[in-house]
């Protein structure tokens, strides 16, 4: 019956930092809304081999239902296949694999983000100039298809040339380095993309140290809004752009419960992106820390709820001994 239900839900996050963090703490909180869900959250911090642990640990703890950024598309592959040809429900968030044994996936579309960022660095760079790109794990796909989008809409502007390019893992102390190394080789560079705000504030990092940061613009992804991050950085002048990556906790959670009890969902929800630079930035951190605030009070009257529920089950309990007696 409706009462009996209870499920297990885990999540298996591929890395630990701010946007995933972001994520997960949407993630807990759209929870709260369901009072038959129980969330576990584990994280691979960017190993493959932890990763499997991690998922293999949770079809130990029975998990009904697996929620999986996976870390590199081959790598993780396999064991996702596992669970879901057990049965389990699978929901991809973010990363993707290259399989169709999956039941749903909830993220942006990574190549549509890399097509915006090829039109933004056209019209920004007016059709001509040298730029650098670093980019995320290789194996993972949201580095893949930035890449392929940017390309894509680069395409239409051939004077705009790649002139080196970098692996950097997601790590803002790689593209620190790799741009450490690429400075100095070459005289004339106008824009760095990096494939996320960590590496984009890396790159930015090294440029400083070099002096180089006037005649170069930075262009990031992610777009996280709380201090010292993305939006921050490009609020501050750092950043020349950044576009959101939404984390979309809140919807991973509504499509895992809609799979669970057998509702309508959709396969696909892709989230949508959007440009923010130094006309909006400042914007769009005042409005995000409204909803932080209007986040917490949800979360003071959840446990307001719970306090009176045990007030309330106390009493219950008293006044049953009463009647007994
Ligand atoms: C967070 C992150 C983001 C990036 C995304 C790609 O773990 O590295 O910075 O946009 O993963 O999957």
């Amino acid at each position: 019956s409706q009462k009996d239900e209870h499920y297990l839900i885990g999540v298996s996050q591929c890395s630990e930092d701010e946007w995933r963090t972001q994520m997960n703490k949407e993630i807990t909180r759209e929870a709260l809304f369901y009072p038959q869900a129980e969330v576990k959250i584990k994280t691979a911090k960017d190993d493959n081999r932890k990763q499997i642990e991690d998922i293999k640990e949770f079809i130990r703890e029975g998990v009904d239902l697996l929620v999986v950024a996976p870390n590199e598309a081959d790598a993780i592959a396999p064991i996702i296949e596992e669970v879901f040809d057990a049965g389990i429900p699978v929901v991809l968030v973010d990363r993707k694999i290259h399989s169709e044994k999956y039941t749903a996936y909830v993220g942006a579309d990574n190549y549509e983000i890399g097509k915006r960022v090829g039109t933004y660095i056209a019209n920004r760079l007016r059709g001509k100039g040298q730029i650098v790109e670093i980019t995320g794990l290789k194996g993972s796909t949201p580095a893949v298809e930035r890449h392929r989008g940017m390309m894509e809409s680069l395409a239409e502007t051939p004077d705009i040339k790649i002139i080196a390019t970098a692996d950097a893992k997601w790590f803002q102390q790689d593209a620190e380095k790799a741009v450490d190394s690429i400075l100095p080789q070459h005289k004339q560079i106008d824009l760095i993309f990096a494939q996320n705000d960590r590496m984009a504030i890396g790159a930015y990092r090294s440029a400083a140290r070099q002096g180089k940061t006037k005649d170069i613009a930075f262009v990031g992804i992610d777009a996280v809004w709380s201090e010292g991050y993305g939006v921050d950085r490009v609020a501050a002048g750092e950043l020349d752009a950044t576009f959101i990556y939404p984390t979309g906790g809140d919807r991973v959670i509504q499509v895992a419960m809609a799979i669970l009890q057998g509702k309508p969902y959709v396969r696909d929800t892709n989230l949508s992106t959007a440009l923010v630079n130094r006309s909006n930035a400042r914007i769009m951190q005042m409005q995000t820390e409204h909803i932080l605030q209007l986040d917490q009070k949800i979360e003071i009257l959840d446990n307001q709820l719970d306090a009176y529920f045990l007030r309330y089950s106390a009493q219950r309990m008293f006044l049953y001994a009463c009647i007994i007696i």
